[in-house]
């Protein structure tokens, strides 16, 4: 906002620094002056960007509160979230946690607005401080957790259930979760999660680790490790500190 607000306040200064001269000179552009002056200020262009920034800092994190997440106020939105929250269920973001949904406010771009969803009552979403998601999803039927500082690259997906069953029979509309898998998930403090990469249920990364962009992790992963591929592996150790 205040970069918008310094470049039309720097625009007025450049249209005005022309506007000095004789008492004379400047009765006869002062005018015109004036004029250009005004329909820069009054430049459309500049209005919709002030209106989106000043509509994710207020209306959005209102909206988020408003659906039962319980997001602090530090909360960055660029961008309005998918939350979907079953009834008996929650959803609990941490201070300083940046939730960017639109392809502007981040380098590689978001194939779709982050989405949180909680799918049974009694399943949990939570996300500890300063972690950083954009255009990520997740899924929770029972519980993810995610760390603080955690970095989800671009487009990152976390789902803790099957959403359907294995077994054949009636799986098109047997959403029983007797028979639909669905294990917690647990991402540690200070975990880089890599762009595109797929976490899946029942998986733990232990803090500090890395994951490989496009990498599917069906298993848990160590601390201080950087796994990659489909099926992840560890494919180095990282010392800590
Ligand atoms: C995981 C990563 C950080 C590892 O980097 P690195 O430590 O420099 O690893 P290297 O490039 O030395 O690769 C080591 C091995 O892992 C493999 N590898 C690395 N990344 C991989 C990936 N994403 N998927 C599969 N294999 C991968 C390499 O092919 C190499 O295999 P080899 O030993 O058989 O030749 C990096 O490859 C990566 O995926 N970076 C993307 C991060 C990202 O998504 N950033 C955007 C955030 S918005």
């Amino acid at each position: 906002m205040n970069v918008i607000y310094e470049e039309a306040i720097n625009s007025v200064k450049s249209e005005t620094a022309g506007c000095i001269g004789s008492d004379d000179l400047k009765q006869q552009v002062a005018s015109p002056c004036v004029h250009r002056v005004l329909r820069r200020i009054l430049e459309l262009r500049r209005y919709p960007e002030f209106a989106r920034l000043l509509w994710w800092r207020t209306y959005v994190p209102w909206r988020v509160r408003s659906k039962g997440v319980a997001a602090s106020s530090t909360v960055s939105y660029f961008g309005m979230p998918v939350v979907s929250i079953a009834g008996g269920s929650s959803i609990v973001i941490g201070p300083n946690c940046s939730l960017c949904s639109v392809s502007d406010y981040t380098a590689l771009g978001v194939n779709h607005p982050v989405v949180l969803r909680t799918l049974r009552s009694r399943a949990r979403i939570t996300i500890g401080s300063d972690t950083g998601i954009s255009g990520g999803v997740i899924c929770a039927a029972n519980e993810v957790v995610i760390g603080s500082n955690v970095l989800l690259g671009a487009n990152v997906t976390i789902v803790d259930t099957d959403f359907h069953a294995t077994a054949p029979g009636g799986r098109r509309y047997n959403d029983d979760p007797g028979v639909v898998g669905s294990v917690p998930i647990t991402i540690g403090d200070n975990v880089f999660v890599g762009m595109g990469a797929i976490i899946l249920k029942g998986v733990t990364i232990g803090a500090n680790s890395v994951i490989g962009a496009g990498s599917v992790i069906s298993r848990d992963i160590p601390p201080n490790s950087i796994a990659a591929g489909n099926p992840a592996r560890v494919i180095k150790t990282l010392s800590e500190g």
